[in-house]
């Protein structure tokens, strides 16, 4: 129908060059990497964050196996959440990413992938500093 379409151009435009697709160390004490899938189509996204010791993200990468409505999410998240904190940037809803690049109600879930990804990743950033505290008290 004429509307998709038109939704579809919205926010292909908005997005046509993604940015910050790459990916970083993932042992790399100070980045946190998440991977996540959407059940529903089996895409798969990649998303990487680099944590500044003063607990602020610095940087983004991501990697997404999927549709143009989960790469145009992930590029979209990686400059929204640069520069936050991650109690910030672990409240990032996908509905505010499906605003911003007008995705169509079938293309919900590809934002939610995004919301996923930056959560997984800033769990997978936390366990590995605990871990990391764990083993270097326990070496002194
Ligand atoms: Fe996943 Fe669109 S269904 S690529
Ligand atoms: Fe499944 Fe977009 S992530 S269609």
């Amino acid at each position: 129908p004429v509307t998709s379409v038109a939704l579809s151009r919205a926010y292909h435009a908005k997005d046509i060059k993604p940015r910050n697709v790459g990916s970083m160390d993932k042992n790399d004490i100070n980045v946190g990497t998440g991977l996540v899938g959407a059940p529903a189509c089996g895409d798969v996204m990649k998303l990487q964050i680099r944590v500044d010791d003063d607990g602020i993200i610095s940087d983004v990468k991501f990697k997404t196996f999927g549709c143009g409505s989960a790469i145009a999410s992930s590029s979209y998240l990686t400059e929204l959440v640069r520069g936050m904190s991650l109690d910030e940037a672990g409240k990032v809803k996908n509905t505010a990413i499906a605003k911003e690049l007008s995705l169509p109600p079938v293309k919900l879930h590809c934002s939610m992938l995004a919301e996923d990804a930056i959560k997984s990743a800033i769990k997978d950033y936390k366990a590995k500093r605990a871990q990391h505290t764990i083993l270097t008290s326990a070496a002194t």
